[in-house]
């Protein structure tokens, strides 16, 4: 019997991890729930964003199921205190360096792209991101200049061991699939990117059957809405893959259809799972919200931190099923509610 933690926060967060536990429940798995406070909740309930007691939790659990923090009423407290050091926090204590973020086009949902159908039908990637370092991490600060100007600073960095492993990561999961790795910088200016293409460079050494290709990030940006269908493993830093995976959401219907893991090792046995969205405060309480990248990242729950990929897959079939059969919350054009959407995917896994 496993031990998941539900961390499921702020805003929409704990609306769609209700559906989540209830398609995890239905599966009639022996596991345990433990929930736990987090984001803004914690801090309203305990004076701080992620209490020792969750993180006690994080680290007893076999893995955990988490939600969205951050809360707009806490947008003016301290960077220390705010919701998202709680999600940042957790990352960093288990050291959860490696992000897997997989967008791919649902049968039948090509209308909802932001794309044109034959554009968006072919898109099957993962994203695959740092989590643990990079301008996120380094150091940070406030000052002044000589003039008096008030200034701000956040160091981005890597070192060669932290771009190795993430690198690695990206390999590995080129290999399983089409072999295809674009490794994404902006070595034409940073230092650190130029330190990136060197290590992946070197580890590519290690994996001669896939093809890796190294691209700037604006041209990946443009390259994601152009042929979107050309990508299969992206590997790239914290940043850039915060924002070319919310990106990569519009391009196969909506950001409430993208699930992440975030793994300390590949194969990793302590594992955080999270919808890629954040906590969605303008439409917070009204059962607008897509559960279903909450219900996907319980999928690759089983599938990364349980070893159970039948049960895994049993989800994801369920998921486009429901859509294959109509189910469609606002943000997909339709009107189904949150929990109605939860219930067709219910229905579809039966
Ligand atoms: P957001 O992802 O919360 O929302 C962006 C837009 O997408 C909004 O219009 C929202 O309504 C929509 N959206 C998001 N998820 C949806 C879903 N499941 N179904 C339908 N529509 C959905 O990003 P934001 O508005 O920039 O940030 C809001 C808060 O969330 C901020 O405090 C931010 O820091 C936080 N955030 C947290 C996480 C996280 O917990 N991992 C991730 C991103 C943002
Ligand atoms: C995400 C979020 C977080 C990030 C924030 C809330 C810290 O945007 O998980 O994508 O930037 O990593
Ligand atoms: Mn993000």
């Amino acid at each position: 019997m496993a031990l998941i933690a539900i961390l499921a926060g702020d805003g929409i967060g704990p609306e769609v991890t209700h559906e989540a536990r209830r398609v995890l429940e239905a599966l009639g798995l022996d596991h345990q729930f433990e929930p736990g406070l987090v984001g803004g909740a914690a801090y309203r309930a305990l004076g701080h964003p992620l209490p020792p007691q969750t993180l006690e939790l994080a680290h007893r659990a076999d893995a955990i199921l988490f939600g969205a923090v951050g809360d707009p009423e806490m947008d003016g407290l301290e960077r220390t205190l705010r919701p998202e050091q709680a999600i940042l926090g957790l990352r960093k204590a288990l050291g959860l360096f490696a992000n897997l973020r997989p967008a791919t086009m649902f049968p039948g949902l090509e209308d909802a792209s932001a794309l044109r159908p034959e554009v968006a039908r072919s898109i099957d990637m993962v994203i695959v991101r740092e989590l643990t370092g990079d301008v996120y991490f380094g150091d940070k600060g406030r000052g002044h200049t000589k003039m008096g100007l008030r200034e701000g600073h956040d160091m981005m960095r890597y070192d060669e061991a932290e771009v190795a492993r993430i690198a690695r990561v990206g390999f590995e999961m080129a290999k399983r699939r089409k072999k295809i790795l674009t490794s994404v910088d902006k070595a034409n200016v940073l230092e650190t990117s130029q330190l990136w293409r060197e290590i992946v460079n070197e580890v590519a050494l290690d994996y001669p059957e896939v093809k890796l290709t190294h691209m700037y990030v604006d041209n990946a940006a443009m390259q994601l809405v152009r042929n979107p269908g050309a990508f299969d493993v992206v590997v790239t830093g914290n940043l850039f893959g915060d924002i070319l995976s919310d990106q990569a959401s519009m391009c196969v219907g909506s950001i409430g259809m993208l699930p992440s893991a975030s793994l300390n090792e590949w194969t990793g046995t302590c594992g955080l799972y999270e919808p890629i969205h954040g906590s969605a405060p303008d439409i917070a309480g009204q059962g607008k919200a897509n559960p279903c990248a909450a219900i996907l990242s319980a999928a690759m729950l089983l599938r990364h931190s349980l070893s159970d990929e039948a049960s895994a897959q049993r989800i994801e079939a369920a998921v486009i099923a429901a859509i294959g059969a109509g189910a469609r919350t606002p943000d997909l054009g339709g009107t189904h509610s949150t929990s109605a959407m939860g219930d067709a995917v219910l229905a579809a896994l039966q």
